[in-house]
């Protein structure tokens, strides 16, 4: 991209479920960027989906894809034992990156991102697309001004993929392929781990997770449940469920010595209830596009004016050192509880 004010030339690695859903229909909205090449290794799944929003160039090889020179910048939706592998090759093809959380399966691996980007020049921003918008930086601003006091109790439930083989074959076998490679606090931890981060804003001093398999058959667990310390003094607890028929509605508070936050993801609010007050912030339009949408917005005005990409590789490799300390953790308690 030469000049500032040409549309951004965007290409997508990995058409499957996220990239259907979110991913390809916020592109195709957004003003200033040309969404030119679909890649999928199903060339099926590109071809169905550049048809529908007239995508022009449409492969099955990655690595053809990123010989267009006109392409600035890569939306990759891949599995996460894909994920960064692509992304490397990205990098060293001269085209920016805005990939899937998590960034990879191992904080190694991530790292190896990270160097690539300082060989490259061209730099990497991580989905986690949650944290992005009204709703989470109204709570950021309630904690940053003491209105809830200090220190903090995090509580979050998290629950998501319904079981149903039945019903949905290709839904439970895209999950049971994800479980092989690390439990659901691997998967969708990486958002939690992100949104602790982003609001407590501490180090992690201190975890203790279990996991259970509430059906044998499962290749790992399918709830989790952690209690994590930070050096500032705060606390979280967290539950991650998979796989079950029916769930939870999951919550999100923040509880302190003043007062309590409640983040309705469902609602779509969040609330602040203090002895003197109750604020509520609502969001009036559908929460998880309007996330996607600002989170690339933000990749888009990254791009643009050279600032840096948020979060980029560090808050992916922090995410992961986290996950995989839950996972540690999970295997310990399991194996403890067989003594
Ligand atoms: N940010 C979010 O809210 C969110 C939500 C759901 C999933 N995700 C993440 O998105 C990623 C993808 O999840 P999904 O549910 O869309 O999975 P999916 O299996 O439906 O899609 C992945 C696609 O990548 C393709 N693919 C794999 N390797 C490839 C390669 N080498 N070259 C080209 N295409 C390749 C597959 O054929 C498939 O179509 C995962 O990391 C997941 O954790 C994020």
């Amino acid at each position: 991209m030469n000049d500032n004010h040409a549309a951004i030339q965007v290409g997508v690695i990995g058409c499957g479920d996220i990239a259907e859903q979110r991913h390809i229909p916020t592109i195709h909205a957004f003003s200033g960027v040309d969404l030119v090449a679909l890649c999928d290794s199903d060339i099926d799944r590109a071809e169905r989906l550049a048809k529908a929003y007239q995508v022009p160039h449409v492969l099955s090889d990655y690595k053809q894809m990123l010989q267009r020179t006109e392409l600035d910048a890569i939306v990759v939706a891949t599995p996460p034992w894909h994920t960064p592998y692509i992304a490397m090759d990205c990098l060293r093809a001269g085209k920016h990156v805005l990939c899937e959380k998590p960034m990879a399966m191992d904080v190694a691996t991530a790292m190896q991102v990270k160097e690539t980007e300082l060989e490259t020049g061209y730099r990497v921003q991580v989905g986690f697309t949650y944290r992005h918008g009204l709703l989470l930086e109204t709570l950021r601003s309630w904690i940053r001004e003491g209105r809830l006091g200090s220190p903090l109790v995090y509580r979050l439930g998290i629950f998501d993929e319904v079981w149903d083989p039945a019903g949905n074959p290709e839904h439970y076998e895209r999950i049971y392929r994800t479980m092989q490679r690390g439990s659901p606090s691997i998967h969708d931890g990486a958002h939690v781990a992100d949104f602790l981060s982003f609001l407590s804003e501490s180090p992690v001093q201190r975890v203790e997770s279990f996991g259970l398999k509430t059906r044998h058959e499962f290749p790992s667990s399918n709830y989790d449940t952690s209690i994590i310390e930070f050096e500032n003094g705060d606390m979280a607890k967290v539950e991650i469920g998979w796989f079950l028929p029916k769930f939870p509605k999951g919550e999100f508070e923040v509880i302190g010595p003043k007062g309590i936050a409640i983040f309705d993801r469902f609602e779509q609010y969040v609330q602040l209830r203090t002895d003197a007050i109750t604020e509520t912030v609502t969001l009036e339009e559908d929460w998880a596009m309007s996330c996607f949408r600002e989170q690339f917005n933000k990749f888009i005005a990254s791009i643009r004016l050279g600032q840096p990409f948020v979060p980029g590789s560090d808050e992916g490799i922090s995410s992961l050192r986290l996950t995989k300390v839950i996972e540690t953790s999970i295997h310990l308690n399991i194996h403890k509880g067989k003594e």
